[in-house]
């Protein structure tokens, strides 16, 4: 008989610094009595990034949801953009808020992201741009996306939201298509509390989004367009370039973790995972999401998802429902089928996985799963 954790376990848990580094920094902070307003500390952590991403073309946010929406104005994107409905619902309420008709496509069956084919064949004379996620951090169809996007003179966005730290072919992801927008959300593999980031390819736009992020002010008597507040932190910035600091060891405490899962969950009849990423890939691991076939298995994902959590388990139904089927969209009629994403949607439940996970806590869990499945436990 398994015993159920004694504390909960969700399905992440946020890295912190140690204390006494961030109560340094705070130091900082308490002498110049500088909190917000393009800071120092958002200065240095902007550098960092640029850094990081081998760009000067960085913007940061208060949020990743604002980061988008403001990308979108700045970008002038309007009428019909091609987007997922296996995300978060956010992805789309920046089109809503932008006042652009989402057009959902399917996705693929591997790695869960837009489907080149079904996004051609949505092309209207009323498509600007193409809004695809690399859900989980597992980049899109990064060559076919740009391939449509050049042939139809679309712009293609990309929420990267789950993907820093992703590379390919030795490239950071936020390099591919004309912009990336990430999220620094307290759930994310790397966080700033809260926190967005934009990656984009022209220059010029890293002016005009600094005006949106700003109440449109370019000095203390000029404003020059209606924006917003959207700004981030000097707090948020602090944790933002501290955990930067500690992101390799995270990666590396993933890589181990998913590792076990997929050893331990690989064989198990009725689940089914991701095919490992290519090697020119370099993963963040920042999910471990799982298929599970009810007929297979033996038990449905929702089952599976209930049962987990008499053990204090607290796995997550990441993307359910879809978001085309939440109220607010259900009037938005849909290109095709949606078959795999409405599959993806009733299999896929993500395991607990972050940087402190004991592998103790993963054969745990991999225990709980295979034993649930031959009716033991
Ligand atoms: C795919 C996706 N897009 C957008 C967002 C919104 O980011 P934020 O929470 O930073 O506003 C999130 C997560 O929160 C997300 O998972």
């Amino acid at each position: 008989m398994i015993k159920p954790f004694e504390k909960p376990v969700y399905v992440t848990r946020p890295f912190l610094p140690p204390l006494e580094e961030f109560r340094q920094g705070l130091q900082e902070i308490w002498e110049s009595r500088l909190l917000s307003n393009n800071g120092p500390i958002l200065q240095r952590f902007t550098k960092e990034l640029c850094n990081f991403f081998e760009t000067d073309n960085v913007c940061l946010f208060n949020n990743g949801t604002l980061a988008l929406q403001i990308a979108l104005q700045g970008m002038g994107i309007s009428g019909e953009v091609i987007t997922t409905p296996f995300t978060f619902v956010a992805t789309t309420h920046v089109l809503f808020w932008n006042k652009i008709r989402p057009v959902f496509v399917d996705i693929e069956p591997d790695y869960y992201t837009l489907d080149p084919e079904k996004v051609e064949a949505a092309i209207t004379p009323w498509t600007t741009a193409i809004l695809a996620v690399h859900v989980y951090g597992h980049p899109c169809k990064l060559t076919a996306l740009a391939d449509i996007a050049r042939r139809h003179n679309l712009k293609l966005i990309y929420d990267a939201a789950h993907a820093f730290g992703v590379k390919v072919g030795g490239k950071p992801i936020g390099h591919f298509g004309d912009l990336s927008m990430f999220s620094f959300h307290a759930t994310k593999l790397f966080h700033s509390i809260e926190g967005g980031m934009l990656i984009f390819k022209e220059s010029g736009l890293k002016e005009l989004f600094d005006y949106l992020k700003n109440f449109g002010f370019k000095n203390e008597v000029e404003v020059v367009m209606p924006g917003t507040n959207a700004k981030m932190n000097e707090i948020q910035s602090l944790m933002g370039s501290m955990v930067l600091k500690y992101l390799e060891e995270l990666i590396r405490k993933r890589a181990v973790i998913t590792k076990l899962y997929r050893c331990r969950l690989e064989e198990v009849p009725g689940i089914h995972l991701s095919p490992a990423p290519s090697s020119d890939i370099r993963s963040n691991y920042a999910y471990m999401p799982i298929e599970v076939d009810e007929q297979e298995f033996g038990m449905s994902r929702d089952a599976l998802y209930e049962k987990l959590k008499q053990w204090n388990v607290f796995a997550r139904r990441y993307f359910y429902p879809l978001v085309c089927d939440y109220p607010c969209y259900r009037s938005i009629s849909v290109n095709g089928q949606l078959t795999v994403a409405r599959r993806a949607a009733d299999r896929i439940l993500t395991l607990p996985i972050y940087d402190s996970l004991e592998l103790s806590d993963v054969e745990a869990i991999c225990d709980i799963i295979t034993s649930l499945r031959l009716g033991k436990a």
